[in-house]
């Protein structure tokens, strides 16, 4: 509500909106999650599915969230309550903002263990760790961090406690400058470590690998991981870019901001592949390794550079800050909420979830330390999840993501009234029937295909 009251919460700039969802979109799924996903689905075929579903279904349902908020001008459920009264229909479609609010949250509690392997890589970076590495011990270094359970725990809780006190101090504006020059930083940075994997790995192996299409690699398991990964990547479905929009000025352009935010973000994850998968290959490794694929390929980068330990350092900074503004963006919904509803102050409100974030990410961080209560022996529809960590990701990532996109293309596509769509993007008629055929019919229905393949319901 707040929101909705102070006019002079705006971007100064469509820049800057651009900035700061570029900034909650980059993070630990560009550089962490794409490679291994990609490496774990075939390569090629995946690559060009998930660019497919990030233009075809990510930027038309970007369009609708940012919409939903500038129009709703509130927070994610509210501003979907006022929309769906606006036209008419039952507030029930406040849900749409609801599940967002959950998934951040759900994404958040493995998102932290993760950002803390980052974080403890940053010191392993200083103390020199990956000087004269060789697979073998890059290989080791990693499994004894994620088996030693004090270690997670503590970087976790580092990770929460930072995350808890910049949220809880409002830092957000001091935050979003600094993004504004750390994230061209990071994308110079990533160029540098894709040269050097080009010189020293096998280029030619991991281009092919990854942009031609092998469909014989690709599963309905692989589909699906594709359309999670592309509304993941985007941060849809997380109740961030309703709240985004929310403070985007009225004569803004939408399409031009989401068609930029979504290239900014492909570019991204496409150069991490590229800085990566020669390493993969030219070292003998293994495209599909799973979630320790950057953590056993870009120190092997590192130390065939000059100045390995800087360099590695600055890497390993940037990426913990990525993974940070993410980290930052996700539980400022949950606190907001709090805040708003529960009449709590904002450090009170910032200390709960960050308790309840931390309890939950236990979870996560006993599951891969190997404790037997975290493992787990599930089918679910034809996906083995083996532990909390592949549960939660599962869960969130490919299942309440795409459902959360489904609604907002359904909630903007056919329950909003024509006009006012209309009137919020403000696009040329071809243009806006194209963006409405992506909500009401293309997104829709490439989401329910995908979960009725999944079922086993239909076969292609
Ligand atoms: N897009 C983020 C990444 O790629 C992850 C993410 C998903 C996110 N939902 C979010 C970040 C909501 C901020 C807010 O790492």
């Amino acid at each position: 509500m707040t929101i909705e009251r102070s006019t002079n919460n705006r971007w100064s700039s469509n820049f800057s909106f651009v900035l700061a969802a570029t900034a909650a979109a980059v993070g630990l799924g560009n550089i962490w999650k794409f490679p291994y996903i990609m490496g774990e689905n075939g390569g090629g075929a995946f690559v060009l599915l998930y660019l497919l579903f990030i233009f075809l279904i990510g930027v038309p349902v970007l369009m609708a969230e940012v919409l939903i908020g500038r129009r709703g001008r509130n927070s994610p459920g509210y501003a979907a309550a006022k929309l769906a009264r606006e036209s008419g229909v039952s507030s029930a479609w406040q849900i749409t903002g609801w599940m967002g609010l959950s998934a951040g949250f759900i994404i958040l509690t493995f998102y932290a263990v993760i950002a803390g392997w980052a974080l403890s890589y940053v010191i392993k970076s200083v103390s020199g760790t990956f000087v004269g590495a060789t697979p073998e011990t890059v290989s080791a270094t990693f499994g004894a961090m994620v088996s030693s359970a004090p270690e997670l725990l503590l970087f976790t809780t580092l990770l929460i406690v930072s995350t808890v006190v910049v949220v809880g101090k409002g830092f957000k504006n001091g935050l979003e400058r600094a993004v504004t020059y750390l994230m061209p930083l990071l994308l110079g940075l990533l160029v540098i470590i894709a040269l050097y994997a080009a010189h020293i790995g096998d280029f030619a192996t991991a281009f092919k690998f990854m942009f031609y299409p092998n469909f014989s690699a690709l599963t309905t398991q692989g589909a699906l991981i594709a359309l999670g990964h592309a509304f993941f990547t985007l941060s849809l479905a997380s109740g961030v870019m309703i709240i985004y929009g929310a403070y985007l000025p009225k004569g803004a352009s939408i399409v031009r901001t989401s068609i930029w935010i979504a290239l900014a973000d492909t570019l991204v994850a496409l150069i991490a592949g590229l800085a990566i998968f020669p390493i993969v290959f030219g070292f003998g490794l293994t495209p599909g390794e799973g979630p320790g694929l950057i953590f056993q390929t870009l120190p092997l980068a590192f130390a065939n550079m000059p100045f390995t330990n800087l360099i590695s350092t600055l890497f390993f900074v940037m990426l913990v800050l990525a993974a940070f503004t993410s980290a930052i963006a996700m539980i400022e919904a949950s606190v907001a909420f709090a805040e708003e509803k529960l009449r709590i102050s904002r450090w009170k409100a910032a200390i709960t979830s960050g308790a309840v974030l931390w309890v939950l990410s236990l979870g996560t961080v006993f599951s891969l330390s190997g404790a037997g209560w975290a493992q787990l022996d599930w089918n679910f529809f034809g996906k083995e999840l083996d532990s909390i960590f592949a549960a939660i990701d599962h869960l969130a990532s490919n299942i309440l993501l795409p459902l959360g996109g489904f609604m907002a293309a359904v909630f903007t596509g056919w329950v909003m009234k024509r006009h006012f769509t209309e009137e919020e993007l403000n696009m040329s008629k071809k243009g806006y029937a194209v963006w409405r055929f992506c909500v009401r019919y293309l997104a829709p229905i490439a989401i329910i295909c995908i979960f009725l393949q999944l079922l086993g319901i239909i076969n292609f």
